[in-house]
């Protein structure tokens, strides 16, 4: 056993700089919120803090609560409809990527899918996706009522992960198929992997039908030469970035675009996002994205991303030189972003390493499947984590760890082929019965089985429930399935 348990603390720098570069107008308006108090008879109960239960108060810090507010009060301006600091922190955020209008969503990207989805995808319309779309595209055609029509991206068979998605097969299914409310892609895949969206924007245009892209994982994209183009200057009729994944912001708080010269309609989009947002927004997230937006546009920013990229660099060229560390690399088809390094080592499976950094070293990675174990380089890390990254991923290649105490039997990516028998609303509004999972086997999902990360499904309402389902519901005893079928 290698004893090297560190204090990852001692790593972090605390010293805060001061941004002087660009424009920050909802942390501003926050600050003046936080210097100029009232007497507050007014939502949220805990009153800035004195009605907290003490221990949180002791862990959060005081700030925290103090700043916990909601719009509408004190000149902090509104989200629905945009006013003040919030409208204003919204125009930056659009000018910084280049959009033709953004919206702030405090409910992640998942709220900027189904907002998407309920507003342009209608009953009897189909929606052309790939098959490793997030689990919220699929909600949101259970609230619309539209119909997925699979692609399935390229297979990376190794290393059991969903790869590129082929243009060819967008225009195959713009052929095969009528009433297409649009073309749906996720862009980069959870791992990193980049498809052509330009050559895909460029086949929706010929078949006049909107590409919406679910970039989650790329909204750094924007801010580095290094980094893929983002889908917003590609083609893209509309685009979802989580802000708080990689981006700096906090959790929960992302941005909805409507590029330049999209077919989508801005204020339609306003009015459905108004009726799933949340109606007590809160200050904190918002403030968050406006700060966020305004760190990657700075000098500073930018600095903290150039160096996250030359990190990346070099954690791919010192693992891919030990022996035994495999690191996925672009392949001939496709790119990468290179801040997600998916990498396996041989001998153990990622579950296992992923233990083995978490148990002996104090490292926890994104996630980890059967094969390897996803790794992101951000922003914030510091050059000194990066050598402990690469040293103890070293030590453990090194070393005989072994994969034989350790029993993982679930499977983790499906690369299953859906087979829908049911529109997945039906399915999902139809009577229902909970039924063991072994007696499964020909009956049709009602539910929607994903697990977070990366919320890709297993089973969906409408599909047909197989045998090649099991080993990916290990933890699950019993499934809900359409009654009486
Ligand atoms: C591709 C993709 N889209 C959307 C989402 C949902 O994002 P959020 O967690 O911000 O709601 C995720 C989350 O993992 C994702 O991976």
């Amino acid at each position: 056993m290698i004893k090297a348990k560190t204090k990852i603390h001692k790593f972090r720098k605390t010293t805060p700089d001061v941004q002087t570069d660009v424009k920050a107008p909802l942390v501003e308006a926050l600050e003046k919120f936080y210097k100029n108090p009232m007497m507050q008879f007014h939502i949220p109960g805990h009153t800035g803090g004195r009605a907290a239960y003490k221990p949180f108060k002791k862990l959060v810090g005081s700030n925290a609560l103090l700043l916990d507010t909601t719009d509408e009060f004190d000149n902090l301006g509104t989200l629905h409809p945009a006013t003040g600091p919030i409208k204003e922190a919204q125009e930056l955020a659009a000018k910084a990527f280049g959009a033709q209008r953004t919206f702030f969503l405090l409910g992640g990207s998942t709220l900027g899918n189904l907002t998407m989805a309920m507003c342009q995808s209608k009953k009897g319309k189909k929606v052309i996706v790939n098959r490793n779309c997030h689990r919220s595209i699929l909600t949101g055609m259970i609230i619309s009522g539209a119909e997925p029509v699979w692609i399935l991206p390229e297979k990376l068979e190794e290393w059991s992960l969903w790869g590129e998605i082929e243009p060819c097969e967008i225009e195959k299914a713009l052929q095969e198929n009528d009433d297409v409310a649009m073309v749906w892609i996720t862009n980069p895949t959870y791992e990193g992997v980049v498809s052509d969206i330009k050559a895909i924007a460029d086949i929706c245009k010929k078949y006049n039908v909107p590409l919406i892209v679910d970039e989650a994982h790329g909204c750094l994209w924007n801010f580095n030469k290094n980094l893929p183009l983002s889908s917003l200057h590609l083609g893209a009729d509309a685009v979802v970035h989580s802000l708080h994944k990689t981006g700096g912001s906090m959790s929960q708080s992302s941005m909805l675009h409507i590029t330049e010269g999209s077919k989508f309609d801005a204020d339609e989009i306003e009015r459905t996002l108004q009726l799933l947002q949340t109606t007590s927004p809160s200050m904190l997230l918002m403030a968050s994205l406006d700060a966020a937006r305004a760190n990657l546009e700075s000098k500073k920013g930018k600095r903290q991303l150039s160096r996250a990229v030359q990190y990346a660099r070099y954690v791919r060229k010192k693992l891919s030189k030990i022996d035994g560390v495999n690191v996925l690399e672009s392949g001939e088809h496709f790119d990468r972003d290179i801040t997600k390094i998916f990498i396996s080592v041989d001998g153990l499976s990622g579950k296992r390493l992923e233990s083995i950094l978490e148990i002996d070293f104090d490292i926890e990675v994104e996630s980890a499947s059967d094969v390897g174990v996803l790794l992101l380089i951000n922003i914030g890390n510091t050059k000194q984590e990066i050598q402990y990254l690469v040293n103890s991923i070293e030590k453990i290649a090194k070393s005989n760890y072994s994969d034989i105490y350790y029993i993982e039997k679930r499977k983790h990516m499906p690369m299953l082929t859906p087979q829908i028998v049911m529109n997945p609303r039906e399915a999902y509004y139809s009577e229902k019965e909970t039924v063991e999972k072994e007696k499964t086997i020909g009956r049709i999902s009602a539910e929607v089985i994903a697990e977070c990360p990366p919320g890709i499904s297993i089973l969906l309402p409408g599909e047909l429930i197989t045998e090649a389902h099991l080993p990916y519901l290990n933890e699950y005893k019993c499934i809900e399935v359409i009654k009486n079928k």
